[in-house]
Order: structure tokens, then C-alpha cells, then sequence
């Protein structure tokens, strides 16, 4: 079943071209350059005051992305948390508010739970989930289907990189109908959508040098990473897939909270990854790893050519990744964060798609 793969999560990354091509050609008429009919929802983008989206760990960051996502492209808030944490706080909730639930399996307790507080509180429920008949699923108003077939793997990668895709997709479907893109806006972020399962399948060629990068993380003790804007989350979703699968203690980090604390780590034994395809948010980026370099700390930068070229000389080593638009960047730079922290644990004789202490679905709270 695993085919030519070693793993089945070396095998589900490689799935993501495919994966993300079918939520592309869900919620995209590729033809028209426009968005496709979409099966009617249960509430209504335009006239939404809030939203409010809860999940557990990567599906958590998947959602971390989509705040700013509807928040830049649809200006619709979005209050996010941990379900665990969410249920029981107990937050007040403006009625017909939309609450979102992203789960790969779909029986995740505390997501679920989450979700039946807030439907006892007039919410409209949705949910990004993968397994189309599970309990969360069958629990919400409108499901939006992941599509990326069974994962296998424990630690989630095709299931990510598709709710990041579904969440995309969705943003712009919500700045559409609210009206808040400038002329000739949407179509560019349409063509950016379109262009993405050609930029994953780029992505993956980086694999080789990400394995000679991997040599050397597996032999650290402790992992920073770091991204800024829709980034950041992906330097947290680094730093918990290398945890799951190599149990090398890392920590992803907001560029700009560098200076207020973690900087006291960093000596000459700290790999600092810093994602930072070209954007218009790099220069910022840049100064942090300069802060990183001066004290003796190893960047390993994940750009792009742009990137490369004009910061590239400050690195230690360099990920090069397909040039894209920044609207799908975190979706592309999610490809080297999973094969760095695969590679390093298949380096490792860890057992890759069976990390100890952990479970498929958490159905325990
Ligand atoms: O099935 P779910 O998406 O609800 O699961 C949520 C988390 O348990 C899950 O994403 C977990 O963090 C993964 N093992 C991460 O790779």
C-alpha cells in the first residue's frame, strides 16, 4: 500500500499535489477563472458579524492560517482557539455568528464538544473535515470535505496543506460575496489557486537537499523556527511535526517576538529555521536572522528564488522553493516543514507513522 515509499507519510506528501488540485477544482472554474457553483450554504458570508473557528493541533495552525487569511481578504474577524480550551471558557457568542470546525477524522472530543457548545448558542455550524461521515460532520450545517482519501500517517500532512487549501478557497468565496477585494484583485488570487498543485509538485523536488539538512538537525538538541503574517503558524506546524515524529524539542516562534525572549536561546548549537519566501513582510524577517546570526546561531533559510537571491548569503544553508504568489506561500512552504522534520526522523530510526504516545484521533478528552 505504500507503494515506492518508505513511509506512508513520505507517501501522503507526496499525495498533496493531487490532494490540493481536488479542493482547487471544487471551489474554482479554472476555465472561466472564476469561482465554480458551489452547493448552497447554510449561512451567508455577507452578512456575518464573526467568526469563530476551533480545532487541535495542526488542524488548529490550518485554522491560525485562515485568520489571516478572511481577515486580510474578506475583513470578516475570526476568533480562533484550542478546542480544549475554547469549550471551556465559555465565551460569549453574538447569535448567527458562523462557528468553524476543522478535524481530519472528524471525532476529535474536544473539537466536537466545542461544537455543541456553540450550536446550543445559535451559531451556524460548519466544519472542514476529511472523514465525510463522521460524527462532527454529520453534526454541521455545511461540511466542506477534504477529499485527500485516508491518512494513514499520524502526524497530518495531505490533511493540512488541504484544509489550508479548502480554507483559501473559502476566503475568497467570503471576500466575494462581502465585496471587499479591489478590481482585478480576485482574479490574480484565483490565477494564485490555480497555480498551486504545480507549485507543490516543485515543492517536492526540494526533497534531496532537505534530506542534507536534516543531517544536521538530527544530531541538535533543541529546534527554533521562525515565520511572520500567514508564516507564523507554519513555523509552529514545523516545530510540532518535528516534535511528533523525531521528539527533538523544538518551538516555532513569530519573528518579531524574537527579541522578547527566545533570542536568549541561541548559540552556536541552535538550528534556527526561518521561513520567508519574498513578500513584503521579508525585510522584517531578514533583520531577525541577522539578530540569529550575530550570535553564533545557524539559519537554515526557506525562500524562494527571489528570496534567495538577495538574502540567501545570510543562511547557513537555503531551501529554495517554487516562486508563488504570497497568498498560497504558507501552502508551499508547509511541503518543507513536513519532508525536514520526515527526513530528519527517517535519519533517525524513529518509526516514522507510529510516533510514540500518540493516536490517530483523540477521542479522549
Ligand atoms: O483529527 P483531527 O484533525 O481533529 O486531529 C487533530 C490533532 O489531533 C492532529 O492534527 C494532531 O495534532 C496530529 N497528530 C498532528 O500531526
Amino acid at each position: 500500500e505504500k507503494g515506492p515509499y518508505r513511509h506512508f507519510m513520505l507517501k501522503e506528501i507526496h499525495e498533496q499535489p493531487d490532494a490540493v488540485s481536488r479542493v482547487v477544482g471544487r471551489y474554482i472554474d479554472r476555465a472561466e477563472r472564476t469561482l465554480a457553483q458551489s452547493p448552497p450554504l447554510s449561512f451567508d458570508f455577507a452578512t456575518l458579524p464573526r467568526m469563530t473557528v476551533s480545532a487541535c493541533g495542526t488542524a488548529y495552525l490550518a485554522g491560525l492560517v485562515g485568520k489571516y487569511w478572511f481577515e486580510s481578504l474578506a475583513r470578516l474577524p475570526l476568533d480562533i482557539d484550542v478546542a480544549s480550551e475554547f469549550r471551556y471558557r465559555q465565551p460569549p457568542l453574538q447569535p448567527g455568528g458562523l462557528a468553524m470546525f476543522i478535524s481530519q477524522s472528524g471525532e476529535t472530543a474536544d473539537t466536537l464538544a466545542a461544537l455543541r457548545y456553540c450550536a446550543s448558542n445559535d451559531q451556524h455550524i460548519a466544519s472542514v473535515v476529511n472523514v465525510a461521515e463522521s460524527t462532527i460532520a454529520r453534526e454541521s450545517g455545511s461540511v466542506f470535505p477534504l477529499l485527500c482519501g485516508p491518512e494513514i500517517g499520524v502526524a497530518s500532512t495531505k490533511a493540512f496543506t488541504a484544509q489550508l487549501t479548502t480554507l483559501a478557497c473559502l476566503s475568497l468565496v467570503a471576500a466575494k460575496e462581502r465585496g471587499t477585494l479591489p478590481d482585478g484583485a480576485f482574479e490574480k488570487l484565483i490565477d494564485a489557486l490555480t497555480a498551486l498543485p504545480a507549485a507543490l509538485s516543485q515543492a517536492l523536488l526540494a526533497s534531496d537537499d532537505i534530506a542534507e539538512i536534516a543531517r544536521g538537525i538530527s544530531k541538535a538538541k533543541d529546534v527554533l523556527f521562525l515565520g511572520r503574517g500567514a508564516l507564523y503558524p507554519i513555523a509552529l506546524e514545523g516545530a510540532l511535526k518535528l516534535k511528533e515524529i523525531s521528539y527533538i524539542h523544538a518551538e516555532g516562534y513569530a519573528a518579531g517576538e524574537l527579541k522578547h525572549g527566545p533570542i536568549a536561546l541561541v548559540d552556536d548549537t541552535l538550528p534556527v529555521i526561518v521561513i520567508a519566501p519574498s513578500d513584503e513582510l521579508t525585510d522584517k524577517t531578514v533583520s531577525n536572522m541577522q539578530e540569529v546570526r550575530a550570535r553564533g546561531g545557524q539559519i537554515i533559510l526557506i525562500t524562494d528564488p527571489k528570496g534567495a537571491a538577495i538574502h540567501g548569503s545570510t543562511a547557513a544553508q537555503t531551501v529554495i522553493l517554487p516562486q508563488v504568489h504570497s497568498f498560497i506561500a504558507p501552502i508551499v512552504a508547509s511541503v518543507a516543514i513536513q519532508l525536514l522534520a520526515y527526513h530528519t526522523a527517517a535519519m533517525m530510526g524513529a518509526d516514522v507513522d507510529q510516533p510514540r504516545n500518540l493516536a490517530k484521533s483523540v477521542t479522549v478528552e
